[in-house]
C-alpha cells in the first residue's frame, strides 16, 4: 500500500504510449479466489515514438503472473509493484504479440476496483486506473483497441462489453468492434434477471435493451429503462449523437464507490441509481436516477466514442456529459428549478472546495492519486465552464463546433486544447483567455458598483480571483455576466443581456432610461462567481418579488434569508419582518411553479451560513448557526400558520402516485411547509402523516420531522421493521436519524448507529448513509466537544486499507477546517495527523490529509 514518497504525475510530462495495440483478447476463467485471466495482445511500434522501446505494461500488486509470453516464445520476466517490463531486446522489429496469463482473487477485493464480488455476483470497475488489477496492460486512456472477451464461469448471466459473438453451457463471448480504452472494459458474471426493452435509432437500427438485477428487484426498475429511452431520444434529437451497438445492457449492485459508470455497452450502477418503486424511494431519488441514467448513457459519445488523452482531461468528458445531462433534465422538468438546484450544489461543493485546501484548476496539472480528482471541480464547474462557453458563442455557434467535434475526433483521445479549437474553428472566436477557466483555480469575486446621471446608468465591475495552492497570481478572465434592468413599477426596461467581462475592471452604460433602474445582474448564474454587492433588504424583497429571470428572483429571496440569518447569528438580531412577508407573497402566489416556491422557502442550509460568514471575513459558530436558522424557522412558521396551513391542506394529493416533475414539486412544497409547521405544531402533522404517507418521499419527510420534533422513537423503529429487508431504504433510516433532532447528540447516535447491526460498514453506501450523514449535520459535526471529529477520523482509518477510495473521498469532511476556531482548527488539526501517521495508509488518504494540513489557518 504505502509508497515512502508518492511522486507527483505532471501533464507537462506527457508522451505517447512507445506502442500501439491493434487488438486485445481476454479469456476469464472464473473462481472467487482464483480466476485466471489469460490475456492476448497485438502491438506493433508507434510511429510517435521512434526508436526501439521496452515495453512496459501496468500491473497492481494483487496480480499473480503464471507466464508471460512474446510471439509464443517464454518470457522470463519478474513483475515489480507496479508492473512488468519487457527490454527492447526481447522484443522483435516490428508486431508481436504479448500473451499473459494471471491469477488474481476477486473475492479477498475490497478496493471494488479491478475484478471484485458484491453480492454472490462479479463484477468489475475499472476507471481510473483498475483494469492494472486485471491484467498486465497499458492502463492509459489514451490506448484504445478492440477487444474480444471470453468468459467461462458456472453463473448463468455472463456479460462484457460491445456486442454477444457466442454461448454455450458455461461459457459467452463478446466482442466490441468499437476501439476503446482499459478503463472503459467490464465483465459481469452473476444470478441476474433482465427487465428488457427495445430502442430503435433514427437510422432503424434495433437495440437490446437490459438492465439487470437480482431476483426480487425487477419491478424497480421501470423508471430507470425509461430514463434510458428518453436519454437515448434526446441525444439523438438535441446532438444527433447514435447508438452504436446491437444490445445496451446496465447492471446494477450494490457496493460501487461511486455512482455509476459508462463502461462501453455495459454501464455498471449502483444500485441506488437504478431501483425505485414509488414505496421505497424519493422524488430526489427518481430524479437523480433520470439524471444519472442520461449521464452514463451520453458518455458513449463524449467519453468513449471520443475519450480522454490523459487523466488530466478527465473535464474533457466528465464537464461536457454533466453539462449534458443537465441539460437534459431541463428539459424533462422545469429549466429554471433545475438551474437552482445545480447552482445549490455548485456552490455548496465546489464553491467549497475552490475556497480551500483542495482547490484545483478544472484541469488540472499534477496528481499523486488520480481518483481524488472526481472532484466538484472537474465535474460541476467543468460543465459550468462548457455553459459560458456556449453563453459566448450562441447556440448555433455550440451546435456547429460540437457537430466538428464529433466529426474530427471521433477515435480520437483528445485534450482540452482539440476541444477549444473546434470552438475556435466553428466560431471563429479566440478562445485564449477563455482557456483560464481551465487552467486556473479559484472562484473569482466580481465585485459591481453602479452610477446614475441623466438618463444613463453605469454598471462598473471589478473582478479579483483569490489565490489558491499553487497559484499565487489570477490574470483576469472572461467572464459573461447576464444583466437585465427593471423599473421602478417592476417593468423590465432592458431585457437580459451578455456583459462580457475580459479585464481587471470595466464599466458598460446603459443610455436613454426615464428612471433609475433596478439591475437584475448575473442572471441565470450566467457565470460560477461569486458576486459582491452592496445593497439593501428592500432592493433584495422588491428583485424577489418582480424579477422576470426565475433564477434571480430566487437569488433575491436567498440573499435576503441571507443576510437576516448572518445578522441573527452574528449581531444578535431579530428575525425580519420583510423576510417573512416577502416569503408570504411567495408561497401565495400560484402562478409559480410549486417547485419554485419550495425551494424559495427553503432556509439556506448551515453549511452554507458557514460558508458565508467565513466569507465576510468572520469565524462561523456552528450552534449559534444552528440557533439562529431554527430561531427563523420558528418565527416562519408563526409569522405564516395560516398560510402555511392552508397550502399544506391544500396540496394534500388522492391522485395515483407519479415520479414526474409536477406531483414532485407539490410534494415538495407541501413538506417545505411541513418544515416550518413542524416548528409549531409539535411534530402533529408529522405524525399524521406518516401515519397514512404511501410513497417514501412523503415518509422520508414527515420521519425526518418527527426526529426534529423529538417525536422519532415509534417511528423510527417501525419505518425499521417495515424496510429492513430494503438495503436502500435502511441507508435513508440511518441516515434520517443523524441529519435530523437535536446536533448535540448527533456523535451519541453515531456511535449507537455505528454498533447497529445492519451498520455493514464495508459496503460504501450504508457507510456514507451513517458517516456522511454524520459529516452533513455540520452543527453535530463541529460539535465543540470534537466527539464527532474523533469518531469520524477513527472509522475513516479503519475504512482506509479496506476501500481507500471511499476513505479518500470522505476526509473531504475536513477540508473547511480552517474556517472555524482556533479550538476547533486545533481538533482537526490532531484527527488528520492521526489519520496521515494510520500505519500503511494508502497513497489516497495520504494525499488528502497531506493537501489539506498543507492549508495555513485563517
Ligand atoms: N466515470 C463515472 C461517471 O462520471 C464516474 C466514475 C469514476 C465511476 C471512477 C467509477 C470510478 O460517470
Ligand atoms: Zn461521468
Amino acid at each position: 500500500m504505502k509508497d515512502a514518497t508518492p511522486q507527483p504525475v505532471l501533464l507537462a510530462d506527457y508522451q505517447p504510449y512507445p506502442f500501439v495495440v491493434n487488438e486485445v483478447a481476454l479469456a476469464f476463467r472464473l473462481s472467487p479466489s482464483a480466476t485466471r485471466v489469460l490475456s492476448r495482445i497485438l502491438l506493433a511500434p508507434n510511429p510517435e515514438r521512434p526508436g526501439r522501446h521496452d515495453l512496459r505494461l501496468d500491473g497492481g500488486g494483487g496480480l499473480k503472473l503464471i507466464r508471460a509470453a512474446v510471439n509464443g516464445r517464454m518470457l522470463d520476466v519478474t513483475p515489480d509493484a507496479e508492473g512488468v517490463t519487457v527490454a527492447a531486446a526481447d522484443l522483435p522489429e516490428g508486431d508481436f504479440a504479448f500473451e499473459a496469463e494471471v491469477e488474481i482473487n476477486p473475492a479477498a477485493n475490497t478496493t471494488l476496483e479491478g475484478l471484485y464480488m458484491s453480492g454472490g455476483m462479479y463484477c468489475t470497475q475499472c476507471e481510473a486506473q483498475g483494469f492494472r488489477h486485471i491484467t498486465f496492460y497499458p492502463d492509459r486512456p489514451d490506448v484504445m483497441a478492440p477487444f474480444r472477451v471470453h468468459v467461462e464461469s458456472d453463473m448463468p448471466v455472463l456479460l462484457s462489453n460491445g456486442n454477444p459473438s457466442g454461448s454455450g453451457k458455461g461459457w459467452a463471448e463478446w466482442t466490441d468492434p468499437w476501439k476503446k480504452p482499459a478503463y472503459l472494459f467490464a465483465l459481469v458474471a452473476g444470478d441476474l434477471v433482465a427487465v428488457r426493452d427495445r430502442f430503435t435509432t433514427k437510422s432503424g437500427r434495433a437495440v437490446d435493451l437490459a438492465i439487470w438485477v437480482r431476483k426480487g428487484d425487477e419491478d424497480r426498475c421501470a423508471y430507470a429503462m425509461d430514463s434510458l429511452k428518453r436519454s437515448m431520444k434526446w441525444d439523438e434529437d438535441v446532438y444527433g449523437r447514435e447508438y452504436d451497438l446491437d444490445v445496451f445492457n446496465i447492471v446494477a449492485v450494490d457496493d460501487f464507490n461511486m455512482g455509476a459508470m459508462e463502461n462501453k455497452g455495459l454501464n455498471i450502477f449502483n444500485s441506488k441509481l437504478v431501483l425505485a418503486s414509488p414505496e421505497t424511494a424519493t422524488d430526489g431519488d427518481f430524479e437523480r436516477i433520470e439524471s444519472v441514467i442520461a449521464h452514463e448513457y451520453f458518455h458513449n459519445w463524449t467519453g468513449n466514442r471520443i475519450t480522454c488523452r490523459d487523466w488530466f482531461q478527465l473535464c474533457l468528458k466528465e464537464g461536457l456529459t454533466v453539462f449534458r445531462d443537465q441539460s437534459f433534465t431541463s428539459d424533462m422538468r422545469s429549466a429554471p428549478v433545475k438551474r437552482i438546484d445545480d447552482v445549490l450544489t455548485l456552490r455548496a461543493r465546489q464553491f467549497r472546495e475552490d475556497m480551500g485546501p483542495l482547490a484545483h484548476p478544472v484541469r488540472p496539472e499534477s496528481y499523486i492519486e488520480i481518483n481524488n480528482f472526481y472532484t466538484a471541480t472537474v465535474y460541476e464547474k467543468g460543465a459550468e465552464v462548457i455553459g459560458m462557453l456556449k453563453r459566448l458563442v450562441g447556440d448555433e455557434g455550440y451546435r456547429k463546433a460540437l457537430d466538428l467535434y464529433f466529426d474530427r475526433h471521433d477515435g480520437d483521445a483528445a485534450t482540452i486544447e482539440d476541444w477549444l479549437k473546434v470552438f475556435e474553428d466553428a466560431t471563429g472566436r479566440d478562445l485564449a483567455q477563455f482557456k483560464r477557466w481551465y487552467t486556473d483555480a479559484g472562484t473569482p469575486r466580481v465585485h459591481v458598483s453602479e452610477a446614475w446621471s441623466d438618463g444613463t446608468y453605469t454598471l462598473t465591475f471589478h473582478q479579483k480571483t483569490p489565490p489558491t495552492p499553487g497559484q499565487d497570481k489570477k490574470p483576469p478572465r472572461v467572464i459573461p455576466i447576464a444583466v437585465g434592468l427593471l423599473n421602478p413599477n417592476g417593468d423590465e426596461v432592458v431585457p437580459t443581456t451578455v456583459l462580457e467581462l475580459t479585464e481587471p475592471s470595466q464599466s458598460f452604460r446603459f443610455d436613454g432610461l426615464a428612471s433609475r433602474p433596478v439591475p437584475s445582474i448575473l442572471r441565470g448564474f450566467s457565470a460560477p462567481v461569486v458576486l459582491e454587492r452592496a445593497t439593501d433588504q428592500a432592493e433584495r424583497a422588491f428583485l424577489l418579488a418582480h424579477d422576470t429571470d426565475p433564477f434571480n428572483k430566487w437569488e433575491a429571496g436567498r440573499a435576503l434569508s441571507k443576510d437576516v440569518l448572518t445578522g441573527m447569528i452574528a449581531e444578535g438580531r431579530e428575525p425580519s419582518r420583510r423576510l417573512i412577508e416577502a416569503l408570504g407573497a411567495v408561497l401565495r402566489d400560484e402562478s409559480l411553479d410549486p417547485a419554485f416556491r419550495a425551494l424559495c422557502l427553503r432556509l439556506p442550509g448551515e453549511e452554507d451560513l458557514a460558508q458565508a460568514l467565513a466569507d465576510a471575513g468572520r469565524v462561523p459558530d456552528p450552534a449559534a448557526i444552528h440557533a439562529g436558522r431554527e430561531a427563523l424557522a420558528r418565527a416562519i412558521g408563526t409569522g405564516l400558520s395560516g398560510d402555511l396551513s392552508a397550502t399544506y391542506a391544500a396540496l394534500e394529493s388522492r391522485a395515483p402516485f407519479s415520479p414526474d416533475a409536477a406531483q414532485a414539486g407539490g410534494r415538495a412544497l407541501r413538506l417545505a411547509c411541513l418544515a416550518f409547521l413542524n416548528r409549531v405544531d409539535g411534530g402533529d402533522r408529522a405524525k399524521a402523516l406518516f401515519d397514512s404517507a404511501n410513497n417514501m418521499t412523503e415518509s422520508a419527510g414527515a420521519l425526518g420531522a418527527l426526529i426534529d420534533a423529538e417525536r422519532g422513537g415509534a417511528a423510527v423503529a417501525a419505518f425499521h421493521a417495515r424496510w429492513k429487508d430494503v438495503r436502500l431504504v435502511i441507508d435513508k433510516w440511518f441516515t434520517l436519524q443523524l441529519v435530523h433532532g437535536n446536533p448535540a447528540g448527533a456523535a451519541a447516535t453515531a456511535r449507537r448507529l455505528a454498533d447497529h447491526p445492519d451498520f455493514d460498514w464495508k459496503n460504501p453506501n450504508r457507510f456514507r448513509a451513517l458517516m456522511g450523514a454524520l459529516a452533513a449535520n455540520h452543527a453535530g459535526f463541529h460539535d465543540a466537544s470534537g466527539d464527532a471529529y474523533r469518531f469520524y477520523a477513527d472509522w475513516l482509518i479503519r475504512l482506509d486499507p479496506v476501500n481507500p477510495q471511499t476513505t479518500a473521498r470522505m476526509t473531504t469532511a475536513f477540508e473547511t477546517w480552517t474556517r472555524y476556531d482556533a479550538d476547533r482548527q486545533a481538533l482537526i488539526r490532531d484527527e488528520l495527523q492521526r489519520i496521515a501517521a494510520a500505519q500503511g495508509l494508502s497513497r489516497n488518504t495520504g494525499e488528502m490529509v497531506g493537501r489539506m494540513l498543507a492549508a495555513k489557518p485563517a
